[in-house]
């Protein structure tokens, strides 16, 4: 089912909700400072949107390219930054950005996690970092660019 398969390279993105709802994600369009912009994957070649599984939800946001570290400014583009938008938590979906403007905040529980720091959890209740997802761009897209990088989903479905 090309609906539920996980991110694949060379995937665009398309918002998963709001005003741009299934339209395509350009790189452009991803300011520094932005809340969090939540997308599923979409195969170019046919536009299928990936929405057939919820740990495909993704959350992209552009940081400072100079803050990255190691872990992570290799699979930035740009600055932007993909991760799993699922909370390891519990599983809400991840829509805050912090005032520093590279750390998100789950409004579910209070959980932050470092997006310029390969997600690292800076503030409980999750115990595990989010999984990250490299981007490219290409043509002005957000393109995938690897498989995840992590674990997938709430704790406590592992
Ligand atoms: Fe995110 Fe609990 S589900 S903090």
């Amino acid at each position: 089912n090309p609906k539920a398969l996980r991110p694949q390279p060379g995937d665009r993105f398309a918002y998963l909700s709001g005003e741009n709802k299934d339209k395509p994600v350009m790189a452009a369009d991803i300011k520094i400072g932005d809340p969090p912009r939540l997308a599923y994957p979409v195969d170019p070649a046919t536009e299928t949107i990936r929405s057939g599984s919820r740990v495909n939800q993704v959350l992209l946001i552009r940081t400072d390219p100079s803050a990255l570290t190691p872990a992570t400014a290799p699979r930035a583009a740009e600055g932007i930054v993909a991760y799993s938008a699922i909370c390891t938590h519990n599983g809400c979906p991840i829509t805050l950005l912090d005032g520093d403007n590279r750390s998100v905040v789950c409004t579910c529980h209070g959980s932050r996690f470092d997006l310029a720091d390969n997600g690292a959890v800076l503030t409980g209740p999750a115990t595990r970092r989010l999984a990250g997802l490299p981007v490219a761009v290409a043509d002005g897209f957000v393109t995938v660019a690897g498989a995840f990088t992590g674990a997938l989903g709430a704790a406590t479905s592992q």
